[in-house]
């Protein structure tokens, strides 16, 4: 797609068709794009778990924290960002400007998923209203890891509208100096 166009047409979807899935072939090669990401030193401190399938309904309870994101119990796939240690010249990169780079790399990361997705005419919504605790516990492991971000995919209701981009002023956000 028009580069352009994939950045006006990716929006946050909040309504989707329940029927309709998201094939593993897609999801995967939706992770494998976005692990082309950038990240300081190359430490790509992330672990991308896809939950698909009769586990995504399960899945759903913990991103409708404090009853938020209740549209996502029809969601057919999320993928649970995890956050993982960075490497030794990441942390000390990290000290050395007083930076935590890791969720930085998370954040772009997490652009990169949710334009592969949508090139392939897949819809996503980042989601930071998580419950970290549950969701560790949901992917069974031993250790309570952190998850950032988790994002929702999946395929727009019939008719769902494109949404106009509602964005600050240019000026606020971008400056020139020569
Ligand atoms: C870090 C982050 C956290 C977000 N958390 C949520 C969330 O929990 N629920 C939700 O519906 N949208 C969430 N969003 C989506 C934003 O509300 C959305 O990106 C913003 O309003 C711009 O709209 P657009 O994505 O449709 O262009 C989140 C976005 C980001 C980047």
């Amino acid at each position: 797609m028009d580069l352009e166009k994939l950045y006006l047409t990716r929006q946050s979807t909040r309504e989707y068709d329940p029927a309709k899935k998201v094939t593993d072939e897609d999801l995967l090669e939706i992770c494998r794009l976005a692990k082309l990401a950038p990240s300081a030193v190359n430490s790509q401190p992330y672990k991308l778990h896809i939950i698909t399938g009769e586990k995504a309904p399960a899945f759903a309870k913990n991103v409708q924290v404090l009853g938020s994101n209740k549209w996502t119990s029809d969601c057919p796939a999320f993928i649970a960002i995890e956050e993982g240690k960075p490497a030794v010249l990441e942390r000390l990169g990290q000290r050395l400007v007083k930076t935590e780079f890791v969720p930085i790399d998370i954040g772009i990361v997490s652009a990169y998923i949710v334009l592969a997705a949508e090139n392939m005419g897949i819809q996503t919504c980042i989601l930071g209203m998580r419950d970290e605790k549950g969701i560790s516990e949901f992917l069974g492991l031993k250790e309570k890891s952190k998850f950032p971000l988790v994002i929702a995919l999946g395929y727009a209701k019939e008719g769902y509208p494109v949404r106009e981009k509602k964005r600050r002023d240019f000026g606020e956000n971008v400056t020139i100096t020569k």
